[in-house]
């Protein structure tokens, strides 16, 4: 049993072929020979293949840093956004391993953490719900914590039930448009007035302001930080009125 809390590597099979495909294409850059003639036109065969499979495994490679060290930073800006009074009902979407679950039960001293996931092992490595009690135990915070298995599109939670809903890289997941919509107006529906919603995905975050915007919320768009997110993530702060 680990002894310290683990939180998993985001996409794991998409960083392995990342990883792979760049180190057999610098490979190929290596031993094809350099120009291949083709008629009266010629193809830059080595420089080619070298500078394709350098940038496809810096891909891999940023993504693997985002999973190793950026993610850490990145939920401190998501938590950091939001003035914490102590006593706050939080859920987290898409909780995984725990990241974001974790350190909002520390800002909650007299409050409560829920978390909801579907355990899907091709989003996070070793996604399950004991692995993230482990983790919640290691970090001193199972007492404030519970553990659902529960998709947010389905989620069976009373309406105006949570002071602060977090969700990061869960809701692109979700493959038709119809379900990411009312993916939205479910966390708008579970929001207590007064509350808000920090979000956060590499992509179609522009449909879900929009969806939130449809359920009454003011929504904000924060750029993504460079230096520590890759894909970039933008984050969505959505306020219930
Ligand atoms: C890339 S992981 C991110 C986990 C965590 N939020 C983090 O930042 O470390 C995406 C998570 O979303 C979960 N997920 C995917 N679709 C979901 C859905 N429809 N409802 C709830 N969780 C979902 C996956 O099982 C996975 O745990």
């Amino acid at each position: 049993m680990a002894a310290r809390p683990n939180y998993g590597i985001d996409a794991p099979g998409v960083i392995r072929n990342l990883l792979l495909a760049g180190a057999a294409s610098v490979v190929l850059g290596l031993v094809l020979p350099p120009v291949l003639h083709l008629g009266a036109s010629t193809v830059q065969l080595r420089p080619t293949a070298f500078s394709i499979g350098v940038s496809v495994a810096f891909g891999g490679a940023l993504m693997l840093l985002y999973a190793l060290v950026g993610k850490f930073h990145h939920r401190d800006r998501m938590l950091d956004l939001h003035p914490w009074r102590g006593d706050e009902q939080v859920l987290d979407i898409g909780t995984g391993r725990g990241l974001l679950l974790v350190s909002a039960a520390r800002r909650i001293p007299s409050g409560h953490a829920t978390g909801i996931d579907i355990w899907n092992r091709e989003d996070l490595s070793g996604n399950a719900l004991d692995r993230t009690e482990r983790n919640l135990a290691l970090e001193g915070v199972a007492d404030r914590c519970t553990l659902l298995s529960e998709a947010v599109q389905t989620m069976s939670f009373p309406d105006n039930s949570f002071d602060v809903v977090l969700s990061n890289l869960c809701l692109h997941n979700i493959d038709d448009q119809a379900t990411r919509r009312h993916a939205c107006t479910e966390i708008a529906r579970v929001l207590k007035p007064g509350g808000v919603a920090i979000l956060s995905d590499y992509k179609l975050t522009g449909e879900y302001a929009h969806a939130l915007r449809s359920s009454g919320l003011k929504v904000e768009r924060k750029f993504p930080n460079l230096l520590t997110t890759f894909p970039p993530l933008r984050i969505l702060i959505a306020r219930k009125s």
